[in-house]
């Protein structure tokens, strides 16, 4: 079969997309896959419709690529394609609407809200320490944690959206959990310095990942239990990624949900394909995998 990998793009994640991209390219060929690598650029359809691929793999990630827009067009065209289809992309990618979900099937999130810029920058609207970010992007891009005890709100930089999240900070260790098709894989702990953001996530040696989590049975297993239940009540499909933090000091009540990716990374540095790997799973068999598992 001909699969199409779709990479880069115009979100703020491009960078960490190409090189997901090549990466699954790569294993793919490896796999036996006649694979075409596309650029996606405002021509995506036409491109699309030359080529007429047998699967499309969507290695994109952040706006456009994991929010549902691009899973539409693939919807429109009648090409078979990876990971979740439109509505889950859709709720996954929007923090504060996802969360209403998590909410409705008893699972544990922080408090939060949607502001304006003007409204964040002009007042504390939580009791610090509390996080704003974007609401709708991934890999850290534009997080800002107002520490406890600070005076001033923060200053947000004319990259922001219009509309941005404030959250309260759990404070904790990092975890997360793969979920592919009916199954939580395991869990990860993530090792960071200071905070894991995009350099922790994405340069060597950034933060150390311990597979599976020495972490107590109990808190082991709700991760395991939440991220299937995350992923099966936003309604994902294939591969997904729920992230938590755990403050040990308070038990199972310190484990909250963070966030379920529906276009985890794929990069050499990336949790999803350790923990398949962790698994028995090497890269090439959850690519190829993904590929038979691609409908529309
Ligand atoms: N947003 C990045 C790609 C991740 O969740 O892995
Ligand atoms: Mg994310």
């Amino acid at each position: 079969p001909k699969v199409a990998v779709l990479m880069g793009g115009p979100s703020a994640e491009r960078e960490v997309s190409l090189s997901s991209g090549r990466e699954c390219a790569a294993a793919l060929r490896n796999e036996g896959f006649e694979v075409i690598e596309l650029d996606a650029g405002p021509d995506l359809a036409v491109r699309l419709a030359d080529l007429s691929p047998d699967v499309v793999f969507n290695a994109l990630h952040g706006r456009w690529g994991e929010d549902g827009c691009v899973q539409g067009l693939l919807e429109w065209m009648r090409l078979p394609y990876t990971h979740s289809g439109v509505l889950a992309s859709a709720v996954a990618m929007d923090k504060e609407r996802s969360k209403q979900v998590y909410r409705d099937v008893g699972l544990p999130v922080v408090d939060s809200l949607l502001a304006s810029k003007a409204e964040v920058v002009a007042s504390h609207l939580l009791p610090p320490p509390y996080v704003v970010k974007p609401y709708n992007e991934g890999s850290s891009v534009g997080v800002y944690l107002v520490m406890e005890g600070a005076n001033q709100p923060p200053q947000l930089s004319d990259e922001m959206p219009e509309t941005v999240m404030v959250e309260t900070y759990a404070p904790g260790r990092e975890l997360t959990t793969t979920v592919l098709g009916d199954r939580a894989l395991t869990v990860t702990d993530i090792i960071t310095e200071g905070w894991y953001d995009y350099d922790a996530k994405y340069k060597a040696g950034g933060s150390r990942h311990v597979v599976p989590a020495e972490i107590p049975q109990e808190i082991f297993d709700a991760c395991l239990n939440y991220a299937l239940r995350a992923h099966k009540a936003l309604g994902c499909r294939g591969l997904s990624r729920t992230d938590f933090r755990w403050d040990e000091s308070r038990g199972l009540e310190g484990l909250v949900l963070l966030e379920t990716n529906t276009q985890p990374g794929m990069t050499p540095t990336s949790l999803a394909p350790e923990q398949a790997q962790a698994c028995g799973m090497s890269f090439g068999a959850l690519c190829r995998w993904m590929v038979e598992d691609a409908s529309c």
